[in-house]
């Protein structure tokens, strides 16, 4: 290991107030295939996880269960630490911003910033409605009073600390520019630069006096720091950057990768560089930005007949069969999304793992057992058939490094499956056991069968970074030990596998599924597990809704086509969405429309986070005359469906991918 052979990896923290899903771990595990392949070809590695304690949500979850906010999370995770342990998870780090060295760094950091002028405290007025939690301005009131409630309003004004993004825009649109690869895949740095710097970057409220569950500004106590900023510096606090002990710090940083969902990448490519920058801190090497792992049209839930609760998935099938379907299904390096669905996963499992790999082990092993009494044979007969699969086994290690050398695993496995084709079809072409019908043909079935041999080493040892569990159970069956043998760096010269080696069969590596029956009993399992937790006041909502005082339908008027045809409904992708600081039911979305951007306020904060709208396409009625809310005038409107009570609620999207400004008729 050379000393400049140096990586440092990192996930995002998760929120704890997440329930968990196959999605969550997507992340997690593309990360560890990548901190594990670099680690097998001689890279130092820090790779760091961890949890996102904080935040005005989770205060809020753990108030409805009667928890304190540290008592609530800690819960979770465990729960978190529990899932990547399952997944064979080898993060060096786990973090928590709930942790008192972060804490006391991300003081540190938030003084520094406000001492050299970077963030600065700025005063908001306005009348406020303490019922509805809303600041108005004086030509909004109606009468005075409160335009939603009717309310009388007092006039206060409001401090808040903002940092200065726009100071440090050129530098980081000339970074961008100079650096490539800093923004991965390349189609995300357009996006950035298109969409948020180019346009001009506003400065970014850092502070907040709603959220009590947060790090204190502790010079000014009842302030807590915004979420963000407190979650992106865990990147170096848990590396020790201000503490006494810098040398994680000194070793690892600037981090060669962060690894991101889409719907993030902005804050990792604006907000958290401009915290750099202003540190005087180099920037991170690159941040990819991938796609999300989606059930067939839509966002991950139970209520699609899919098992998505990644420990029931890995109790059933093991932890390197999801690890197979995450990596090879959803396809990392190009940012695009994968489809996840019970049958897509058990198809996969049966037609890579069970037949494809595990069929070629147990083939292979069994028939040296039969015919070579469980010895290794000597190769000295070979023939021109044997080229093309020696040199696609010899080309492989080469093929992959160079597909992992842009993150792109999906292409990885597809490139080992094709030796493990290749591998299969030679048996058939080769023809074994006709070859063990005559003594003179003895040599060439040892030839033979040393070559799958062979290759299953050589499979066995690329796909350590990928399925850590099975990798062993390969090299097991081949009777050889982790060593020289198995290290991917010492790959590509054929028929290093010494002859005389004894092998032993082992159990099937991956069993055949009955797909019908499973999917039977998973469709069960989900139907009778429990409905997401609801919070209590959803489900006293959900109560009501469900007996209304009256029984019919309320009567709703025929309308004429024209009448409908005067609505003007447009497909719209959200560029970017934020909360309106002092609304207690208002998002303020940017949206794509066509070839025009817009602001539309919409009041579906209590049902999503603005990270995860961002990305979404939305049905948007386009010609509603625009009004102004919280002083921002919202130019539309975005449509949701939502049950009595509003106790449910979904924002309607579309079943594929369609281009924003489109006609929804
Ligand atoms: N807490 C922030 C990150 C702060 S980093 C300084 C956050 N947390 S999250 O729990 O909402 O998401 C964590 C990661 O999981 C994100 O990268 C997100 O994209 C990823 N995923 C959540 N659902 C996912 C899928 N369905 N598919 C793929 N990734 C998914 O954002």
């Amino acid at each position: 290991m050379t000393e400049n052979k140096k990586f440092y990896i990192s996930t995002p923290l998760y929120y704890p107030s997440d329930k968990l899903h196959i999605g969550h771990a997507y992340c997690t595990v593309s990360s560890d295939a990548i901190a594990r392949y670099k680690r097998h070809t001689g890279y130092d590695v820090y790779f760091l996880t961890g949890s996102d304690d904080h935040g005005q949500k989770i205060e809020r979850m753990a108030k409805q269960k009667d928890l304190t906010p540290k008592q609530y999370v800690d819960n979770i995770v465990d729960t978190f630490k529990d899932l990547w342990k399952r997944l064979n998870i080898s993060n060096d780090g786990f973090v928590r911003t709930s942790d008192d060295y972060h804490v006391a760094a991300v003081k540190k950091i938030f003084k520094k910033l406000y001492d050299q002028g970077d963030i600065y405290k700025a005063s908001y007025q306005g009348h406020y409605c303490t019922p509805c939690e809303s600041f108005w301005l004086e030509r909004q009131l109606v009468n005075g009073c409160c335009p939603d409630c009717g309310r009388p309003v007092e006039l206060v004004e409001e401090e808040s600390y903002y940092l200065r993004l726009s100071k440090y825009a050129p530098q980081l649109i000339e970074h961008i520019r100079q650096h490539p690869e800093f923004i991965q895949p390349v189609s995300r740095a357009n996006e950035m630069l298109n969409n948020f710097l180019l346009p001009g970057l506003e400065d970014l409220c850092v502070s907040r006096t709603s959220c009590k569950w947060g790090i204190p500004v502790d010079f000014d106590e009842k302030h807590t720091i915004y979420v963000w900023v407190d979650a992106l510096s865990n990147y170096i606090t848990k590396l020790g950057y201000t503490s006494d002990n810098t040398e994680l710090f000194d070793k690892y940083w600037p981090a060669d990768l962060h690894v991101v969902g889409k719907e993030i990448v902005r804050f990792h490519t604006i907000i958290w560089p401009i915290i750099l920058l202003a540190l005087g801190l180099p920037l991170p090497k690159q941040v990819f930005g991938h796609g999300w792992l989606v059930l067939d049209g839509g966002k991950m839930s139970k209520s699609k007949g899919n098992v998505v609760d990644p420990i029931k998935l890995i109790d059933r099938y093991g932890c390197d069969a999801i690890r197979y379907f995450l990596l090879r299904d959803v396809p990392f390096g190009t940012g695009a999304d994968g489809v996840f669905s019970n049958e897509a996963l058990i198809t996969k499992i049966n037609s890579d793992l069970a037949n494809d790999l595990g069929n070629l082990l147990s083939r292979t092993v069994s028939m040296i057992e039969k015919y070579f009494s469980g010895i290794i044979p000597q190769n000295n007969t070979p023939e021109p058939e044997d080229d093309a699969l020696i040199a696609l086994a010899q080309e492989l290690p080469a093929e992959v490094e160079e597909f992992m050398e842009s993150y792109r695993m999906s292409e990885a496995l597809q490139a080992i499956w094709k030796l493990i084709g290749a591998c299969n079809k030679y048996i058939d072409v080769t023809a074994p056991w006709i070859l063990a019908k005559s003594e003179a043909s003895l040599p060439r079935l040892g030839t033979v069968l040393y070559n799958l041999a062979e290759c299953l080493r050589i499979v066995g040892t690329l796909l350590q970074p990928f399925m850590p569990s099975t990798a062993p159970l390969i090299f097991e069956q081949l009777g050889i030990e982790e060593c020289d043998l198995t290290n991917i760096t010492k790959l590509g010269v054929f028929g290093k596998l010494p002859v005389g080696t004894p092998v032993k069969k082992g159990n099937a590596l991956f069993p055949r599924i009955d797909v019908k029956k499973e999917l039977e009993e998973l469709e069960a399992s989900v139907q009778t597990a429990p409905a997401a937790e609801e919070k209590p006041e959803k489900a006293e909502k959900a109560e009501k809704a469900a007996k209304p005082e009256k029984a019919e339908e309320p009567a709703v008027s025929l309308i004429e086509y024209d009448d409908f045809a005067k609505i003007d409904l447009r497909l719209a992708k959200v560029l970017a969405c934020e909360e309106v600081p002092k609304s207690k039911k208002l998002l303020n979305f940017t949206l794509q429309v066509g070839e025009e951007t817009r602001t539309v306020l919409s009041g579906i904060k209590e049902y999503y986070s603005p990270e995860e709208m961002i990305g979404k396409t939305v049905v948007l009625v386009a010609n509603l005359k625009p009004r102004k809310m919280c002083g921002i005038e919202s130019n539309g409107m975005i449509l949701c469906a939502s049950d009595e009570g509003d106790v449910h609620l979904s924002a309607l999207t579309t079943m594929s991918d369609m281009a924003s400004g489109l006609k929804v008729r």
